[in-house]
């Protein structure tokens, strides 16, 4: 195997400061009116391009070591689109984002993926086309092509960027409990539909550059996971407790985050809250420029003992 040049990207999670859910769509699907940020939290992956035509991803979740996993269906998918079957990558990923956490993990893996490949491979295709393909991989996706701040509608496709959230420390514990997407969207009521008016009134808030008004922070999804799973509440109880003056659950959880003005206030929830056995790190807001910075890393030659 041929190495010609490797590189190390970081794949960020995403919290979202609203989501709210507008109806249920023909395809199955629901409408979502959201804004997402890039937080600190992150995956590592390490890509080398190879010139073999193989496609591999190492990683230390061994659950997440299978043909089907969304590292490799995103470079299999960007390699069919470009049409040269001789290209090849060899992948690991370093998981630390939680796994099925309501925090993109998976999606923000795949979309480093796509972006980092369309830079090694050459392959030149546009931010457009990218989204496009990102969407085929899943409904978070299509964010993580651009990261930082942004308004998300139609099921996650729809990626409008905002300037910048203002810098947050962010407290951001997993409940220890699962929770599958599709079942969390399949119990919310049609009573818990909602309007974007919250939705709007935070992008007009970052828009001014004026603090987040938690009042609008809200999520569709939090009361029927919370109705479902009493630890997540559990859980939000604890943090409360530790001193987050507000929580509110990420995506379709069960992950929690709880924004700090200041990092000592951060620091000493994080303590308490750990005290009481509560899973949580310490991260903060990425900035589009940030998150752009990462995925644009220009690619170095690999050491001569890679090559073989
Ligand atoms: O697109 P993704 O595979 O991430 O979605 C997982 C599941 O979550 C879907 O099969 C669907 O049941 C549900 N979902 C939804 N509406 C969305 C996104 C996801 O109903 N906007």
């Amino acid at each position: 195997m041929t190495m010609s040049a490797t590189v190390f990207v970081p794949a960020y999670a995403k919290i979202n400061l609203t989501l709210v859910v507008l109806g249920r769509r023909a395809d199955g699907y629901h409408d979502l009116a959201s804004i997402m940020q890039t937080i600190s939290l992150h995956d590592t992956l390490r890509i080398g391009i190879t010139v073999d035509a193989s496609l591999t991803c190492a990683t230390n979740r061994p659950e997440l070591q299978t043909e089907d996993n969304l590292v490799l269906r995103a470079a299999r998918l960007l390699r069919a689109t470009v049409g040269d079957e001789r290209l090849g990558a060899a992948i690991e990923l370093l998981k630390e984002t939680p796994i099925q956490g309501g925090l993109g993990g998976g999606s923000s893996d795949a979309a480093a993926t796509l972006l980092a490949l369309n830079r090694l491979w050459g392959a030149g295709l546009s931010t457009d086309r990218l989204e496009t393909l990102a969407a085929q991989l899943g409904s978070d996706v299509p964010f993580f092509i651009h990261s930082g701040t942004a308004r998300i509608g139609g099921r996650g496709e729809h990626v409008a960027p905002l300037p910048d959230a203002r810098p947050t420390w962010l407290v951001v514990a997993r409940p220890p409990v699962s929770v599958s997407t599709a079942a969390v969207f399949a119990q919310v009521s049609t009573s818990e539909y909602a309007d974007a008016e919250d939705t709007e009134r935070v992008a007009q808030a970052i828009a001014r550059g004026e603090p987040l008004p938690k009042e609008h922070l809200v999520n569709s999804l939090e009361a029927p996971v919370m109705r479902a799973y009493p630890q997540v509440a559990l859980t939000r109880d604890k943090l409360a407790a530790s001193g987050a003056p507000f929580v509110r659950m990420s995506g379709s959880g069960p992950s929690l985050f709880a924004p700090f003005a200041r990092l000592a206030e951060a620091e000493q929830t994080l303590q308490r809250a750990r005290a009481e056995g509560v899973e949580c790190w310490l991260c903060h807001t990425i900035s589009h420029a940030q998150a752009q910075i990462a995925s644009a890393l220009t690619p170095s030659p690999s050491p001569a003992e890679e090559g073989s």
